[in-house]
């Protein structure tokens, strides 16, 4: 966490882990929007990175008792950060099974955590969008009002499925995006105003 004098942390969670992927060609074009619209720092988390196994820690992560390392690092990450957007692919109605395994290895890590999902696909990928936030909502994310849908032209790929520029799609975008981070900065700077006061 940022201390009260540092701009806040947002940490992007690239959400597809896929060899041949677009997340991460989204997540650093997004970056430098979201940090000047919410007047933070951005930092990338990449689960392809990360490569957490399948959920194998043997408690409930509610119960607070992680052994893993790989968990460890995961827990860390989070909780270093400030706020979190979840940049998630639409994936046959729903989000990726990679990203629902790492929300499942962490549980108090999110609570009342500042969050915006930003969900992506040939149509926005509002359905995984939704679906990402009922989860989030149960365990207990501080989510930003409205998703953004990031549409994907099938001609912003190119023969390798790579995008060829990933920032036409952000600035096309430009409009929902900044709306989404002001209200992610607002709640930081609220969240921030209550811990002075608090004496935090
Ligand atoms: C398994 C799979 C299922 C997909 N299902 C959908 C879908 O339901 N709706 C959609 O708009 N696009 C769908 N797509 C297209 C993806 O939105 C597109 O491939 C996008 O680039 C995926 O993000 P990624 O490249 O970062 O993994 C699907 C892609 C994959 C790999």
């Amino acid at each position: 966490m940022s201390t009260s004098t540092e701009r806040p942390l947002i940490k992007i969670i690239i959400g597809s882990v896929r060899p041949v992927r677009v997340g991460d060609q989204l997540a650093a074009a997004l970056a430098p929007v979201l940090a000047e619209a919410s007047g933070s720092k951005v930092e990338i988390i990449d689960l392809a990175e990360l490569a957490l196994p399948m959920l194998d820690e043997p408690l409930m992560p509610a119960m607070g008792n992680c052994q893993k390392p790989h968990t460890i690092a995961w827990s860390k990450m989070v909780k270093e950060s400030d706020a979190v957007v979840f940049l998630t692919p639409q994936y046959n109605g729903g989000y990726p099974a990679a990203l629902k395994n790492a929300v499942d290895y962490l549980y108090h890590e999110w609570s009342s955590k500042p969050s915006l999902i930003v969900s992506y696909g040939g149509h926005g990928g509002s359905q995984s969008g939704a679906q990402l936030r009922s989860v989030l909502e149960f365990v207990g994310l501080d989510l930003v009002a409205d998703n953004v849908e990031l549409t994907l032209p099938r001609d912003s790929y190119g023969a390798d499925w790579r995008l060829t520029d990933a920032g036409p799609i952000i600035a096309s975008h430009g409009t929902e995006i900044r709306a989404a981070a002001e209200a992610l900065g607002a709640r930081l700077r609220s969240k921030a105003e209550e811990s002075v006061a608090a004496g935090a």
